[in-house]
């Protein structure tokens, strides 16, 4: 690609409301996507970054859109889809949001309260309906048959490139400043990545997005 590259990144959490005061949502810090956003427009790429809920200041890129639910990321990304070389899907989406919401606050009542789910739509899926940019990203935070699981959703969302990560290990993913993360590709190859910076993993995503582009 002669032009510089625009990436569509997404970061963070989503917030999905019950009532005035309480949602669903998940430890999402945004950090690994900051960190994907920070390292593209480092170099060179234009950059689109929506990002849900995060206690962390976002970096400064070309647009950056900040939005609550998953239905507003997905409207946002849908938006924006048109103008994607690259979209890097590392927000944590509730996949659940509760099915309806609560105008005033749930009352605390004599016994306990069950909540109805409905799924949300998924983001990846849908905005690739609208125009699928030249490279997708996704990641996969497993607890459990890592490798397995993620090569589904690599597969099953049609992605170029799915980033792995076992959730339960101690000290690292949701939240933390470290990572360690399998990428895996179409063609069956797996690239481990030890323990170590979101910074240094976003260098090593971009390099591989790189050579996809390039190619
Ligand atoms: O199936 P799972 O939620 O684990 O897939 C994770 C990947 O799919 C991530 O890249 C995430 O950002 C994306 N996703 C999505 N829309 C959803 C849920 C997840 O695009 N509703």
């Amino acid at each position: 690609m002669n032009r510089k590259p625009t990436y569509l990144v997404t970061a963070g959490p989503t917030r999905e409301p019950v009532d005035p005061v309480r949602f669903i949502s998940n430890p999402s810090s945004g950090k690994m996507g900051f960190a994907v956003a920070r390292e593209a427009k480092r170099r060179g790429a234009r950059v689109i970054l929506i990002y849900g809920p995060a206690a962390l200041v976002p970096p400064r890129v070309d647009e950056a859109v900040g939005v609550r639910t998953a239905r507003d990321m997905m409207d946002a990304v849908t938006g924006f889809i048109g103008e994607a070389d690259v979209l890097v899907m590392a927000a944590a989406v509730c996949d659940y949001r509760p099915a309806g919401y609560s105008e005033n606050k749930i009352k605390k009542g004599a016994g306990g309260l069950t909540l109805e789910l409905v799924e949300n739509p998924d983001i990846l899926t849908e905005a690739c309906k609208v125009k699928r940019p030249c490279v997708v990203v996704g990641f996969a935070a497993e607890s459990g048959n890592l490798l397995e699981n993620a090569r589904v959703k690599l597969e099953k969302k049609h992605l170029d490139l799915i980033v792995a990560n076992d959730i339960t290990s101690p000290g690292m993913g949701f939240g933390s400043d470290y990572n360690a993360v399998a990428i895996l590709d179409r063609d069956g190859n797996v690239e481990n990545i030890d323990r170590t910076t979101k910074e240094e993993i976003a260098v090593r995503i971009i390099d591989r997005i790189e050579s996809l582009l390039a190619g």
